[in-house]
């Protein structure tokens, strides 16, 4: 129980993100429930401990107090050997008595994580998947920021003044040193944060009015750092889609370039990757990642450094496979590496959280001073 929770806990982000919040509150509601039968089971084993461990307590010290009389004619006790045997005897009762407090306090703690768990469910600043009154389904999803400032901390602004038009379909890659506030923007994007001023509008609809579900269900992403559970290849796939098959697995997986690797693997889809996926590299993380998010069939989806952690090699087929699969959705890629962005309809250069340039590779290479210093740094390379 206390592992569940702290994979809660650490995924925080993540539920929320694929508004499986019901999902896990039903899993974490079995996991309680086989504890309760547990303790139930176990509690007149409990009690009856309970009973012997304090008739031991009253009964232990009398008949060793009687042993003693009897003994004392027969054999010649010493003072220190009588104190020994009285000392025994109280660490025994003790022990007896830690256990059954043992057992009893692990029912509390459970119940107690319980309580907390309660509390965590709407963590500050994600908006929790609720279906509010007057939510709205958009039926189109161009992007539309106005004016959007944000900062995490008073001091410091992450963006400011950005105000941008992404059009349904549309291909855009974001570049801009670390640390200039691309992620930043997708949180907005995503809902995760609100900004401080400024709009932002999906289908003409503004941000805040929009169902939490929609936005999960039609926003996917492949984030810098890929969050998975500690669960089989299949579940962290189709993790929040309900309705996919293993075939659709495998076609997702072949077209993030991972099916290979997994075919190897002695229990295939069913293999465990670990507490984070530690049990997988960077690079088949990134590709599980990857596939989860083309599995979803999403209106926009988001690749913040998904290939980052590839070789060249595996980074030009997935772009190859990508192509296809992104069709007919609105592709936002952040990368280091503009080659991977070079394709794209449109490139926006972000500096210190402010848009700077925005235009084709063409169009920044030749007007752009950043574009073109990072776009000449990488060839240097
Ligand atoms: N949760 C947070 N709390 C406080 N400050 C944050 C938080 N997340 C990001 N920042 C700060 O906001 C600024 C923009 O961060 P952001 O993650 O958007 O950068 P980035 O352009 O995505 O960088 P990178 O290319 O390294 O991923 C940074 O100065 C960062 O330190
Ligand atoms: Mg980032």
């Amino acid at each position: 129980m206390s592992a569940a929770t702290v994979e809660i806990i650490e995924n925080h982000e993540l539920i929320p993100a694929f508004g499986t919040e019901n999902f896990e509150t039903k899993r974490f509601d079995q996991i309680i429930d086989r504890e309760r039968n547990c303790y139930n089971r176990a509690q007149h084993k409990i009690d009856a401990t309970d009973f012997f461990q304090k008739l031991l307590q009253i009964t232990l010290p009398i008949c060793i107090a009687f042993f003693l009389v009897y003994f004392e004619k027969l054999v010649k006790m010493t003072p220190g050997s009588i104190a020994s045997i009285f000392t025994f005897t109280l660490i025994l009762t003790n022990q007896i008595g830690d256990f059954g407090k043992g057992i009893l306090g692990a029912m509390e703690i459970s119940e107690r994580i319980r309580v907390a768990l309660n509390k965590l469910k709407c963590p500050f600043h994600l908006r929790a998947a609720i279906k509010k009154e007057g939510d709205i389904e958009p039926t189109s999803w161009e992007i539309r920021f106005e004016n959007v400032n944000f900062s995490y901390r008073k001091d410091r602004g992450a963006l400011a003044n950005i105000n941008l038009e992404i059009k349904e379909n549309e291909k855009i890659g974001i570049i801009g040193y670390s640390g200039a506030g691309k992620t930043t923007l997708i949180k907005l994007l995503r809902g995760f944060y609100t900004p401080d001023a400024g709009q932002i509008y999906i289908g003409g609809n503004n941000l805040e009015k929009i169902s939490p579900r929609s936005l999960t269900q039609n926003i996917a992403e492949v984030s810098q750092t890929i969050p998975l559970f500690h669960r089989s290849i299949r579940e962290n796939v189709a993790y929040g889609c309900a309705d996919v098959n293993d075939d659709e697995i495998w076609e997702t997986l072949r077209r993030a370039q991972i099916a290979d690797y997994v075919k190897r693997l002695p229990d295939g889809l069913d293999s465990i990757v670990g507490v984070r996926g530690q049990r997988l590299s960077g690079g088949e993380k990134a590709r599980i990642g990857i596939a989860r998010a083309l599995i979803r069939k999403s209106k926009i989806i988001i690749f913040d450094e998904a290939t980052a952690a590839l070789d060249s090699e595996s980074e030009l087929l997935i772009q190859k496979g990508l192509e296809e699969l992104v069709k007919g959705r609105t592709l936002i890629a952040i990368a280091h590496r503009l080659s991977t962005l070079r394709k794209m309809e449109k490139i926006i250069v972000l500096d210190k959280g402010q848009i700077v340039a925005e235009g084709t590779h063409d169009e920044l290479i030749k007007q752009n001073i950043l574009y073109s210093r990072l776009w000449n740094a990488q060839v240097l390379l």
